[in-house]
């Protein structure tokens, strides 16, 4: 197989899991921003490594109280997802957007309620970098929809049901791959706020 080498830095052709980030603002009102840079680490026990780039509400919120929600995107919370991914959350639209949420069992932070899969986090570690910053989180709790922990089946007849969303190529795919649009075309389908 011949290979290209190629000029600018990229992660196109390498599929990422979407999660919302769910933290509270100083008058305790919930805000949610979408994230791909997440994934694990192992010290003993698993725990969560995050990175946020810029500046941003979630990275403020996260930086005054040190906990975070982090909620699995699904097919279904595609375009509330998309909105929240492509909306400031200093900007007024944002603010007003209705989201069903609930409050952590272990830590103070909102959780989505119709995602599937919950991690309530709590920041061991703030890593600065030059325009962005990691964070190594402990797994405080774990929330998963009844159908997952419960339910009858396979793995494979659970993800479909519950259906991740990836990303990768500034696109989203469906969990058996078909394209779900590009970056902010999914919003579209939700009733902007006034
Ligand atoms: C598909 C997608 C993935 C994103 N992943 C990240 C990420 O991993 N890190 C990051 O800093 N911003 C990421 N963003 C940008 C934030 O979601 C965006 O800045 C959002 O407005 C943040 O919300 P907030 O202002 O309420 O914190 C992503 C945006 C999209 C559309």
């Amino acid at each position: 197989m011949g290979k290209t080498s190629l000029a600018a830095l990229t992660n196109d052709y390498c599929p990422q899991s979407l999660f919302l980030y769910g933290t509270y603002d100083d008058e305790g009102k919930a805000d949610f921003g979408l994230f791909c840079w997440f994934s694990y680490t192992w010290d003993g026990e698993l725990g969560v490594m995050a990175c946020i780039g810029g500046s941003k509400l979630t990275k403020e919120n996260i930086h005054k109280r040190k906990v975070f929600s982090a909620n699995l995107v699904t097919e279904e919370l595609l375009p509330l997802a998309d909105f929240l991914g492509n909306t400031a959350g200093h900007s007024p639209e944002k603010g007003r957007i209705s989201i069903k949420t609930e409050e952590g069992r272990v830590l103070p932070v909102p959780v989505l309620t119709d995602s599937p899969v919950n991690y309530e986090l709590e920041v061991a570690q703030f890593i600065p970098l030059q325009d962005g910053e990691v964070m190594l989180c402990k797994i405080r709790n774990i929330l998963q929809d009844d159908i997952l922990a419960k339910g009858e089946g396979t793995s494979t007849e659970k993800l479909a049901a519950i259906a991740p969303v990836r990303t990768t190529c500034n696109r989203y795919f469906s969990w058996k791959g078909e394209n779900l649009g590009a970056w902010g075309e999914p919003m579209a389908k939700i009733e902007k706020p006034v």
